[in-house]
């Protein structure tokens, strides 16, 4: 298949649909519009070529846009295979100009094709969810490296790798990690994963969740999140850890927690989200009750070992409904959801717009952080400045027409000296 330079998408007739889902996302993102507003006027990302590898749903349409607003170039290429939103990307072309390189269900080398696509835009800001972009470019387009000024990372699994080569001495450019922002991993991964998840696990099945044993891999944010709302929907949680602090952490939640090889033998449903390879592995499936489901919602999927799976099978994977495919075992099935990508953006529409509105705002000011910075900043990860963080939490609050109290005088004199004490 030949790629069409100046976009590729599935289809241009979704496009009207694609846009009223985006201004019904939008009405969600009220911090992300102020931001936009202000773009308007100001025009900090003026001159600016910005790459972006996002999952290509309503939300960020919204970023996209934004970006464009304050005056940037921009282009758009998918960040997973599986979760792209036809009809958005179709909008973002035809009623945005903004060339998008996204098909839902795209194979891998078409998927790459589409990255190639984004850097042949020769960005001077690449944004990235998962570290594709910073990866290709310092593994093969290193011609760029000239023009970039800077990135900004969406994800901890981004995160995780971008510190890594950091650590190497391998990353040539700054970088700032919108994860580590309060607003983003405080609200994104844990109600957005949290719900998210449970929403892409419900529309591809259609189970009931209370009264079923759910098993979480991991305690973090997005697992933490998760773990708390299939408690909600009633399911019967076990919490899986490789950390004693988090393991700590879920046993005082409330969590029943044991090693994946206990909990393998009990669960009916598994749900990776920890960022590692491999977290269920055949000596799992071995253990597995017939018809138990497994799923991941980490970033990429690699946290179930489907070769193995295949390898244990009877014969081919048969596609039971849309997103669930049964694989025989003797005289089990086990069942994989969306091929093992994050369920939240296979199977539904990934976290809701009103708490993307707090990643996106981080991902905007991001990027006008570092065309203000950028000349002084080194390369390495960045954490956005607190104010910022507070400020979009203050937005939001404002949004939410939630007030909170301010210290006195005498209460922030209080705070700052050390003589007083009972
Ligand atoms: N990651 C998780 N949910 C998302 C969404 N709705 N849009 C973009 N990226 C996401």
């Amino acid at each position: 298949m030949t790629l069409n330079r100046e976009f590729d998408v599935k289809n241009l007739d979704l496009a009207t649909g694609g846009r009223f889902r985006i201004e019904w996302a939008e009405n969600e993102m009220p911090v992300l519009r102020a931001i936009r507003d202000r773009f308007a006027k100001e025009k900090p990302l003026a001159g600016m070529r910005v790459s972006a590898c996002l999952h290509v749903t309503t939300e960020t349409a919204n970023l996209m846009h934004t970006l464009q607003v304050g005056g940037a170039d921009v282009v758009l290429c998918a960040s997973n295979p599986l979760s792209t939103q036809d009809d958005v990307a179709a909008s973002l072309v035809s009623d945005f100009e903004i060339p998008v390189y996204a098909i839902k269900g795209e194979d891998n080398r078409t998927y790459y094709d589409h990255i190639t696509a984004a850097l042949d835009h020769k960005p001077h800001i690449t944004m990235d969810d998962g570290a594709d972009l910073v990866s290709v470019i310092h593994k093969t387009r290193r011609e760029l490296l000239t023009d970039i000024v800077g990135g900004t990372e969406e994800t901890t699994t981004g995160v995780i790798r971008l510190r890594a080569m950091a650590k190497d001495g391998a990353l040539e450019f700054p970088v700032v990690a919108v994860n580590d922002s309060n607003t983003k991993h405080m609200f994104d991964n844990r109600y957005g994963t949290g719900q998210s998840t449970l929403d892409g696990i419900i529309r591809a099945t259609n189970l009931l969740l209370a009264g079923r044993t759910i098993v979480v891999a991991g305690y973090g944010w997005c697992s933490k999140g998760i773990a708390d709302r299939a408690r909600g929907m009633g399911a019967n949680v076990i919490v899986t850890e490789i950390n004693p602090l988090r393991g700590l952490e879920a046993v005082m939640d409330g969590f029943r927690v044991m090693p994946m090889i206990e909990a393998a033998a009990v669960g009916d449903i598994f749900i990776t989200a920890t960022g590692d390879i491999n977290v269920l592995d055949t000596i799992h499936f071995d253990r597995m009750k017939p018809g138990a489901l497994v799923c991941n919602s980490g970033h990429f999927n690699v946290e179930i070992n489907l070769k193995g799976l295949a390898d244990m099978a009877d014969g081919a994977p048969k596609l039971v409904r849309p997103y669930v495919e049964e694989y025989r075992i003797g005289g089990r099935a086990l069942y994989v959801l969306g091929e093992g990508r994050l369920i939240n953006l296979a199977a539904a529409e990934g976290h809701p717009a009103s708490v993307m509105d707090m990643s996106f705002a981080n991902q905007a000011l991001g990027a006008e952080y570092l065309v203000k910075n950028y000349a002084s900043m080194k390369p390495s990860v960045y954490t956005i400045p607190e104010e910022i963080d507070a400020e979009i939490a203050r937005l939001k609050l404002l949004s939410m027409g939630v007030r909170i109290d301010m210290l006195t005088e005498d209460q922030t004199h209080y705070l700052s000296q050390w003589e007083e004490g009972t």
